[in-house]
């Protein structure tokens, strides 16, 4: 049987990039799914995946049932963060973030389920703003409580089943990546601003936070881990 895997949404950037790169000094194995896969950290295996595609995504886990893979864990990380308000924002970017941060990703977990290795882990990027309403995020928090509802409903549903795969969320405040520029594009200074007041997270310390939920003893079930850099106040 194959090396089980461990399977990265977002690999190609910043947080799920940073933690790819981990695990694989970790000497694991894992399979990085993005589109822009010629950034995917050496020794990631690619899955070159539109995840706005749900056939794609039915196809590649069918393909690794096929190939009698295994997944030791899973981390939900691709995301976008489209500065979008309720009140005159475009109901495209709504949908864009939707499909990414939500559809996507709990269709992620209930395609891995099948192939979960009976301790598995699934980890769900979450936000800040999955717990707190921020004045500018728009419809960014909106997906990210639905992240945290997900995230929530599906560990209730494993335990009734009585299954033993645990599943969690992580939820950072600001981290230094690519996604900062669109979140904070109706307000340019303000990421000056994050970086003078030492309120970006490095992606690697954050690496290091998931990996170690992917780390802890099949005993452990992280539920959710609250993150900030110290300078971000709110
Ligand atoms: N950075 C922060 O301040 C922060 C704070 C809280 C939570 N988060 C959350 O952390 C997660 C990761 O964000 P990040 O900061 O690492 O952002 P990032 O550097 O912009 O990375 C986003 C990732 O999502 C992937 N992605 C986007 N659209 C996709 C699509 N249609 N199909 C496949 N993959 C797609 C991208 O891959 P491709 O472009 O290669 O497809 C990329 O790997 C997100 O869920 C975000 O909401 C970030």
């Amino acid at each position: 049987m194959p090396t089980p895997i461990h399977l990265v949404t977002g690999a190609t950037s910043g947080i799920g990039q940073a933690t790819a790169k981990l695990l694989v000094e970790q000497g694991k194995r894992v399979v990085g799914i993005g589109r822009s896969i010629e950034r995917l950290p050496e020794g990631v295996e690619p899955a070159q995946l539109d995840l706005r595609d749900v056939s794609a995504i039915k196809n590649f886990f069918q393909s690794l049932a096929d190939d009698q893979e295994s997944i030791a864990s899973l981390l939900n990380s691709a995301g976008l963060a489209l500065s979008s308000r309720i009140s005159d924002g475009d109901p495209d970017d709504w949908q864009r973030m939707w499909e990414i941060n939500v559809h996507a990703l709990a269709l992620c977990c209930q395609c891995a389920l099948p192939l979960m290795e009976e301790d598995g882990l699934i980890v769900n990027v979450s936000s800040q703003s999955g717990h707190r309403v921020p004045s500018a995020g728009g419809f960014y928090a909106p997906t990210k409580f639905a992240v945290s509802a997900i995230t929530e409903a599906l560990r209730k549903e494993l335990r009734a089943a009585g299954r033993r795969v645990r599943v969690g969320a992580f939820s950072p405040g600001f981290v230094d990546t690519p996604i900062l520029g669109d979140y904070l594009r109706r307000n340019p200074d303000r990421e000056q601003q994050l970086r003078d007041a030492q309120a970006l997270l490095p992606p690697a310390a954050v690496a290091s936070l998931i990996v170690s939920m992917i780390n802890q003893p099949p005993e452990v079930e992280v539920g959710d881990i609250l993150v900030r850099a110290r300078g971000q106040v709110s």
